[in-house]
């Protein structure tokens, strides 16, 4: 009797096992049925990565904008919320053109459209309700809590449009400092970067790269794309969250990997490691010492008494070592004991890359550079904004591009620096306060023109300025 039991409990689970295996059959058909036929169209030619994907932004200064201007570069259509009569506060600052907005401002929100709304209203609420209805994703990064005292919590948001995915950036993530107010360099010190920035012998040093704010954005675009690549499966949104503290702490995972060897032993390849000069209990800053575990400095080139970047960045490699003696006039060094293997050179260090500088300094940066690849030895040029900006090879690609504004003329921005191949980025400039209102509420979220008058009566818009001419602008 038990035996007959075990055996129709085994047959039970085979015929289980087959019905799964049938459903994982059919699951895996459909999205077999579900993928689309390869495209015969030109590369390039066949819209963007994102089209169809529609974002509220309601971001300001620089991450949140990061973020959704390399969305609208691969393609979504991005609908910037502003606040009526001031706008994104950056329109303001630095401006070097009267009348025009900032190049700060210019520079991020490329290839987006702009609204006036004061959500804070009670118009200007119904206009955002429409707006969470009718976009997939909405991206903040206000401070702490001020999405919620406008009365857009997650739940709201999730209950009106349960598929969109609500992506925020902030200073720190859950726990002591979350409700802190957090700009670029806070987040640089907080995140590992400044006490890991500068020499030995000074403070602490923040980076030129704006790691806080435009790496949390670029981090938080990744979450997005993510999110609504889940959705494709799940239907449902979700909340995306980028803390500043975290993206900087990411990009500073090598220090994280240095704490954690200075248990075993001093950093040999740092070098205060060859000056004999102890460590302590943290991750100490290494002036130029590359990341890696290879010895590497910033040296002099020819000019460098005048020109305050005519260096290069000189890396020892193990790889190519012997290469490195041969060009400097030093052959002896590939088997002298004090200099042919990478233990040897370390506690002489200074003594080698004053020689190589000696080389480097009788040419010039572009000339150290150009000999030193001929045989794969890896250098870097520091290479000033004026030389960036003037590089034809950064011209041809759109890393570097020239934009026209009609109330501030030509300007160059950095475009899209993600190459797609079927997904081609045009670079737009980037819109005047309000100048899509109309379009928004008509087109998008298609309120009749009697809604519109009682939106635009109740002050909710603020009045939207329409774009000068070109000819007007040449005029002034
Ligand atoms: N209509 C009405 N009110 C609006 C509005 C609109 N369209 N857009 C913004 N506001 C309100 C906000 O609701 C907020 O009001 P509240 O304080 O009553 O809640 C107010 O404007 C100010 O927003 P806030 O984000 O606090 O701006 P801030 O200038 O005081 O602070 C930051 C700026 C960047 C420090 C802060 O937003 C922040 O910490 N953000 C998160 C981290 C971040 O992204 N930092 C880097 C920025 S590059």
């Amino acid at each position: 009797m038990a035996k007959k039991k075990v055996k129709k409990t085994k047959a039970k689970d085979k015929a289980k096992a087959k019905d799964k295996a049938k459903s994982g059959n059919k699951r895996t058909l459909k999205l077999i049925a579900k993928t689309p036929k390869v495209s015969t169209k030109p590369w390039g030619k066949d819209g963007k990565a994102l089209d169809g994907v529609k974002i509220l932004d309601f971001t300001h200064v620089q991450s949140g904008p990061t973020c959704t201007q390399l969305l609208a570069w691969f393609g979504a259509d991005v609908i910037k919320v502003e606040r009526p009569g001031v706008g994104d506060i950056t329109r303001g600052q630095l401006m070097d053109v009267p009348n025009a907005d900032s190049l700060y401002f210019t520079m991020l929100n490329h290839n987006k459209r702009s609204i006036t709304l004061d959500s804070k209203s009670k118009e200007g609420m119904r206009v955002l309700e429409r707006l969470v209805k009718s976009c997939d994703v909405l991206v903040e990064n206000f401070a702490p809590g001020a999405l919620d005292r406008m009365g857009l919590t997650w739940e709201r948001i999730h209950s009106w449009n349960p598929r969109m995915i609500a992506a925020s950036v902030k200073g720190f993530g859950p726990g002591a400092y979350e409700d802190c107010k957090v700009y670029e360099n806070v987040a640089q010190c907080a995140g590992g970067s400044a006490s890991t920035t500068g020499f030995l012998d000074g403070p602490p040093l923040v980076t030129g790269a704006q790691i806080g704010d435009s790496g949390t954005g670029l981090h938080l675009a990744l979450g997005i794309v993510s999110a609504l690549y889940q959705r494709n499966r799940t239907g449902r949104g979700q909340k995306v969250l980028c803390a500043m503290q975290d993206g900087v702490l990411n990009l500073c995972r090598v220090k994280l990997r240095d704490q954690q060897r200075l248990a075993h032993g001093p950093l040999k390849e740092y070098t205060q490691f060859g000056q004999n000069i102890p460590f302590g209990e943290a991750t100490p800053r290494a002036g130029n010492d590359s990341g890696g575990g290879q010895p590497g400095v910033i040296l002099k080139c020819k000019g460098w008494e005048t020109d305050p970047n005519a260096y290069i960045y000189f890396i020892t490699q193990a790889p190519v070592w012997e290469k490195i003696c041969d060009l400097i006039g030093q052959p002896d060094w590939k088997t002298h004991p004090d200099y042919a293997k990478p233990p040897a050179r370390l506690p002489r260090l200074t003594e080698i890359f004053g020689r190589i500088e000696q080389w480097t300094m009788t040419k010039t940066k572009f000339e150290v550079m150009n000999e030193c690849n001929a045989f794969d030895i890896p250098v870097g040029p520091i290479l000033s904004m004026k030389e960036i900006a003037e590089d034809p090879a950064l011209r041809a690609t759109g890393t570097v591009v020239e934009v026209d504004h009609p109330a501030r003329g030509k300007y160059l921005s950095v475009g899209n620096p993600i190459k797609l191949s079927d997904s081609i980025t045009e670079v737009e400039r980037s819109p005047l306060l309000g100048e899509h209102t109309d379009e928004i509420l008509t087109k998008v979220l298609k309120f009749t023109p009697r809604e519109v008058a009682e939106i635009k009566a109740s002050g909710a818009t603020g009045q939207a300025p329409k774009a000068p001419a070109p000819q007007a602008r040449a005029a002034e």
